[in-house]
């Protein structure tokens, strides 16, 4: 079987590694785009693949993304809506955005923005203490990686809410809502809300006024799903109104950030470079081996995203 690296913003050799290659047991890896024919291509590794990228590859059965995301993958207008789609889903990078959520969400209830601020100025002032478990957060997103924030959030003493699209059964200590009272019902009730959705059309913009209005007043925006799902005008307008007290921003509608983006200076806004957690090579090796596999004995691959839901 042959493979092919699809990348125009990543260098996928260069990420994946030797050994990944090595691993790639009897599969041909080869880069896009082929000098020759292309019609034994079965399987893609893509990221950010370029618009006219699967025109190439009239035999492609599958591609794998190289993250837990596949809607760049999605938005792809060459790739032909037969072909699986595969995700990474990977626990350690799970237990990674867990820690990165809970370093925001206690930043925000132990106030460290301000302590900086004041260590700037040399200035001692001690700003009084708030419990964990009178700190409410709100997740959007009850999936693999949303369950294991809201789970760790809990044992942190945190009160757990956690949004999803179906009902689900929540482990104890933390509170499942789904569907759009739920999400009222939820936001009305939090004060940290994180944002770990999948981008599709129906979650495009969702982080947008009324939803921040919708929260308690003084809250705090974590930013960890999709640039697309933040509407960033109306952040700046909540943020300058005081009903959002500051944000932690992981990812951009447009990355790298612009120079001279105004979230770049803003004195309540943690920007950080799309770095929240990354899956590691071993488990995108997995994924890709198991793909090949199932294509191999023709069965649809693990991981396949459902086309028409999005995610
Ligand atoms: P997942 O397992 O597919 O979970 C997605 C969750 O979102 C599910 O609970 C799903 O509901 C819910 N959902 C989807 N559409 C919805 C809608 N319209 N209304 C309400 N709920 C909806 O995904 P995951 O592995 O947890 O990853 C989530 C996302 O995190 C990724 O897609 C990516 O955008 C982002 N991410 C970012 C980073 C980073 O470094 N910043 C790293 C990894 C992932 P159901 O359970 O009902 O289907
Ligand atoms: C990172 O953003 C991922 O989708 O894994």
């Amino acid at each position: 079987m042959r493979c092919v690296l699809v990348s125009k913003s990543l260098d996928l050799r260069g990420y994946l590694g030797p050994q990944f290659l090595r691993d790639a047991d009897r599969i041909e890896i080869v880069s896009h785009p082929l000098d020759g024919p292309a019609t034994d291509i079965r399987l893609a590794v893509a990221w950010h693949p370029p618009d006219d990228a699967f025109e190439r590859y009239p035999n492609l059965q599958a591609v794998c993304s190289i993250g837990a995301g596949v809607d760049n993958i999605l938005a792809c207008p060459s790739l032909r809506p037969d072909v699986d789609v595969i995700r990474v889903v990977d626990p350690a990078q799970a237990q990674m955005m867990s820690g990165f959520v809970a370093w925001h969400v206690i930043g925000h209830q132990r106030r460290f923005a301000t302590y900086q601020a004041q260590q700037r100025e040399e200035h001692w002032q001690r700003l009084g203490q708030r419990r964990a478990q009178d700190v409410a957060v709100g997740i959007l997103g009850f999936g693999e990686i949303g369950r294991r924030v809201a789970t760790d959030l809990a044992l942190l003493g945190f009160p757990a809410m956690a949004w999803s699209r179906t009902p689900k059964a929540a482990p104890q200590g933390i509170r499942g809502f789904n569907g759009a009272p739920g999400l009222d019902a939820m936001l009305g009730q939090t004060e940290v809300l994180v944002n770990l959705l999948p981008l599709t059309p129906e979650t495009r913009g969702i982080l947008n006024r009324a939803t921040f209005a919708r929260m308690c007043r003084g809250g705090y925006l974590i930013q960890v799903g999709r640039g697309e799902h933040l509407v960033e005008a109306d952040l700046l307008a909540a943020l300058e109104s005081g009903q959002l007290a500051g944000a932690a921003l992981d990812v951009f509608a447009n990355e790298p950030l612009a120079p001279r983006h105004p979230f770049w200076r803003h004195s309540r806004i943690v920007v950080t470079p799309h770095d929240a957690c990354e899956v590691s090579v071993d488990a995108i090796g997995a994924t890709f081996r198991a793909t090949a596999e199932a294509i191999r004995a023709g069965r649809r691959p693990p991981h396949s995203i459902d086309r028409a839901r999005g995610y």
